[in-house]
């Protein structure tokens, strides 16, 4: 059996940073090849600048480490995309379209695609929202993802490419921060708790979204990535469950440990944006056809994120 290569594209963002991490662990240092946009000077492993937007360097990074397995995690988020909608649509569909284009005929046999939340709209049922419900996203990250999911469906089913997806719903990690999106509250408010600063948030108290902790969206990944083919009934996007939150939730969670922790609500544009979104997820075909169980809760999650974030901010040595 040969090695597997894996690439990931988008090696510095929130998921990018941690699973890289973790595909090390499975495949070997040298056997993993970061690459992002940006350089990272403290990388530890196998880095490679690269401009997704640009197919040829991509199937140069292919070509040269003969990879079998690609994660492209790079696009731009739901808030950050509505600053700027066309230069959002064009990097994020262009980045995904090179990605699955080069696979074809080449070394890769797996391709990893994040999809969101954000690919619900009013028109599907935002309590418990099933799989396949009618999508009418209202953001460009949304209709982005959404026309993502149906071109990965596209090319499994034409070119046979092996393309995988999650519909991520807000990721909650201590090792990484998220850039743009809408459920960045969920990681920034833990980071004031730590710092021992007061927060403000930019959804009303009562914003319940779906939530996932790190360590689960990661597992997750890799399982979802490792399932043998023949498993994998879905070829738009997996519903991924966990957590349902809402901004008091997590503050009264993090205040059981923090009494003087204040917070202040002032929502905007981004409110708009949440309150098109699933509140929760049906996600039975994860279950079904993977195996998919998540392991935390607000109160484990808590307990990790509070720790981590002390060690990071005020360890005495
Ligand atoms: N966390 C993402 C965002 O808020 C959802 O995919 O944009």
């Amino acid at each position: 059996m040969s090695e597997d290569i894996v690439l990931v594209i988008g090696a510095r963002g929130q998921l990018g940073s941690v699973l890289i991490k973790e595909l090390q662990k499975i495949y070997g240092i040298t056997n993993v090849i970061a690459s992002d946009i940006y350089l990272d000077h403290n990388f530890e492993g196998v880095f490679e600048l690269l401009d997704a937007t640009d197919i040829t360097s991509i199937r140069t990074i292919i070509k040269k480490y003969s990879v079998t397995q690609i994660y492209h995690l790079a696009a731009i988020l739901s808030a950050k995309g509505e600053q700027h909608p066309l230069k959002t649509w064009e990097l994020n569909i262009k980045m995904m379209l090179n990605v699955f284009e080069v696979s074809i005929n080449s070394t890769v046999n797996k391709v990893f695609f994040p999809s969101s939340i954000a690919v619900y709209g009013t028109k599907a049922p935002l309590q418990n929202s099933p799989q396949s419900a009618f999508l009418n996203p209202a953001t460009v990250y949304g209709i982005s993802k959404a026309a993502g999911e149906n071109w990965a469906q596209y090319y499994f089913n034409k070119y046979d490419l092996d393309i995988r997806s999650i519909r991520y719903p807000g990721v909650i990690g201590y090792q990484s921060m998220p850039g743009g999106g809408t459920t960045d509250y969920a990681v920034d408010i833990y980071h004031s708790a730590v710092k021992r600063e007061n927060y403000k948030c930019f959804l009303k108290a009562d914003t319940k979204l779906p939530m996932v902790f790190m360590e689960d969206a990661i597992r997750a990944t890799i399982e979802l990535m490792q399932t043998p083919k023949e498993n994998i009934k879905t070829r738009t996007s997996y519903n991924l469950g966990s957590m349902s939150l809402n901004p008091s939730e997590i503050y009264e969670a993090i205040k059981k440990q923090y009494p003087s922790f204040e917070i202040e609500y002032q929502p905007d544009f981004r409110q708009v944006i949440a309150d098109n979104w699933p509140k929760s997820i049906d996600d039975k075909e994860a279950r079904n056809d993977w195996g998919w169980e998540p392991k935390f809760n607000l109160k484990s999650m808590t307990i990790v994120m509070l720790e981590k974030l002390e060690e990071k901010y005020n360890k005495i040595n």
